[in-house]
C-alpha cells in the first residue's frame, strides 16, 4: 500500500493503524515533508521492516509514478490542508492538491496490480450547509481556495474511474481531531495556547459549527472502505458531533483548567463557512459507526498534547516559520 502524506496528521495515524490491523501488509509512505509533514509523526514505525519512508513530492512523476504503479492500494492523503493558509496564498494548493492528484491518477492508469485508489476528499467540498446534512449526491459548492482545490481533485479522481476504469473511491470526512495534528488547526492551537496561558483567537462570533470526528474513527472508515466500497462511489465520514466553535473553545479551556477570559475575539476568516454536516447513512450501511464519544475523545486529546510537549514545542516555540505564520495570521500580540 502506498500512503501519500503519511507524515501528516491523519496519514501518520493511518499508517500506524494499517500496520497494526494488517500484520501481512507492507506500507510505503510518500511525503514531501512540508511544514506540516514530520518524521516525528511516524517515530514508532520508522524502524518497522514492513514500513518504508520515501521523501518526495506527489506532483513529481519521477518519484510518485513508479511508487503508485507498484502498489495494490493507494491512499492519497497528501495535500495542503489549512484553509487560512489557502486564503493567504493559494498556489501550493493547486500544485499539490490538484496537479499532484493528476500525477498519481495518471500512474494509476498504468498499474495492472492496483485494486483500490482512495481519494481523501473533504466535507468542505459541499460548502456551507445552513441546515440538514449533505448527501454524497449533493451539489459541490466549495467557497475557499483549499476546498475548491480539493473539489477539483475529488472530481478528477472520479473522472479517472468513469473514463479509464481506475478503481477509485472518494471519501469526504468531517473535521478530524486527535494526536499529531499540526498546531495551526483549531483544537491543537487552542489546547497548546491554553497550556501556555496564551489567548485563543476565536474567529467572528464563534457560532460557526463543525462536526468532529476522531482520527481513529476516520482510519477505521478508510480501512473498511478499501475492502467494502464500490468503485466510483463517494462516502461521507462524520463523527456526528456538531459543536459551535465557542462551545468547543470553552470545553477546551475547561479541560485545560484555564479561564474563559483567555478567549480573544478576532476578525472573522474571509468567506468563513458557517456549518458543515454530512449524512453518513451510506457508510453506516457497510457496518461502520464512530466509536469515540466526543467528550472522552476531546479529553484524551487535550491530555495527549499535555503529555507530548516534545512534539509541539519545537514547532510553536522554536520554528521561525511557524512564528512568522502566526504573526501574519493573528498579528504580533501573543498574549
Ligand atoms: P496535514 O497537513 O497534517 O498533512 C498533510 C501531509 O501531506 C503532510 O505530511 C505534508 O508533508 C504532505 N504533503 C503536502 N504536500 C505534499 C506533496 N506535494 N507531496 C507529498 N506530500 C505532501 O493534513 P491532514 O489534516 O492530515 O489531512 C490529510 C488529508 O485529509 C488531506 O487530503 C485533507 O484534505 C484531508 N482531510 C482532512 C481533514 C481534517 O480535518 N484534518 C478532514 C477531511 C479531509
Ligand atoms: O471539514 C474538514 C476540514 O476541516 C478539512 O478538510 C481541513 O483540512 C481541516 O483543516 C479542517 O478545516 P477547518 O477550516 O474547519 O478547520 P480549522 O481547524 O482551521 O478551523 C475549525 C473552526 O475553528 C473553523 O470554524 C474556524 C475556527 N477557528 C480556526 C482557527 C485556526 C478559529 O475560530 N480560530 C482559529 O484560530
Amino acid at each position: 500500500m502506498l500512503v501519500t502524506g503519511g507524515a501528516g496528521f491523519i496519514g501518520s495515524n493511518f499508517v500506524r493503524y494499517a500496520l497494526r490491523a494488517h500484520p501481512d501488509w507492507r506500507v510505503t509512505t510518500l511525503d514531501k515533508l512540508t511544514y506540516a509533514g514530520r518524521r516525528e509523526n511516524l517515530h514508532d514505525v520508522m524502524d518497522d521492516p514492513r514500513h518504508r519512508f520515501v521523501h518526495g513530492d506527489v506532483a513529481d512523476p519521477a518519484v510518485a509514478a513508479p511508487l503508485a504503479r507498484n502498489s495494490n492500494i493507494v491512499v492519497h492523503f497528501a495535500a495542503e490542508t489549512h484553509v487560512d493558509r489557502s486564503i493567504l496564498s493559494a498556489g501550493e494548493f493547486i500544485t499539490t492538491d490538484v496537479f499532484g492528484t493528476f500525477v498519481l491518477l495518471e500512474a494509476a492508469r498504468e498499474s495492472p496490480a492496483l485494486r483500490r485508489f482512495v481519494q481523501i476528499s473533504t466535507d468542505e467540498v459541499y460548502g456551507s450547509v445552513p441546515e440538514g446534512s449533505s448527501r454524497e449526491t449533493d451539489e459541490l459548492k466549495p467557497r475557499n481556495p483549499y476546498s475548491a482545490s480539493k473539489a477539483g481533485a475529488d472530481r478528477l479522481a472520479y473522472s479517472y474511474w468513469a473514463t479509464y476504469d481506475v478503481p477509485v473511491i472518494i471519501t469526504r470526512a468531517s473535521n478530524n481531531y486527535g494526536p499529531y495534528q499540526f498546531p495551526e488547526k483549531v483544537i491543537p492551537l487552542f489546547v497548546t495556547n491554553a497550556i501556555d496561558d496564551i489567548q485563543v483567537p476565536l474567529y467572528g462570533d464563534g457560532l460557526n459549527e463543525r462536526d468532529w470526528l476522531h482520527v481513529e474513527d476516520h482510519c477505521r472508515a478508510v480501512d473498511l472502505l478499501i475492502e467494502a466500497a464500490d468503485n466510483g462511489e463517494v462516502y461521507n465520514v462524520g463523527g456526528g458531533n456538531h459543536v459551535r466553535n465557542v462551545d468547543l473553545t470553552q470545553r477546551i479551556l475547561h479541560l485545560a483548567g484555564k479561564p474563559d477570559s483567555l478567549i480573544r475575539h478576532v476578525a472573522d476568516r474571509p468567506g468563513h463557512d458557517r456549518r458543515y454536516s454530512v449524512d453518513t447513512t451510506k457508510l453506516r450501511t457497510l457496518g461502520w459507526a464512530p466509536q469515540m464519544a466526543f467528550d472522552s475523545g476531546l479529553a484524551a486529546t487535550v491530555d495527549w498534547y499535555r503529555q507530548n510537549e516534545w512534539w509541539w514545542r519545537p514547532i510553536k516555540d522554536a520554528d521561525p516559520a511557524f512564528r512568522a505564520y502566526y504573526d501574519t495570521q493573528y498579528g504580533r500580540t501573543r498574549s
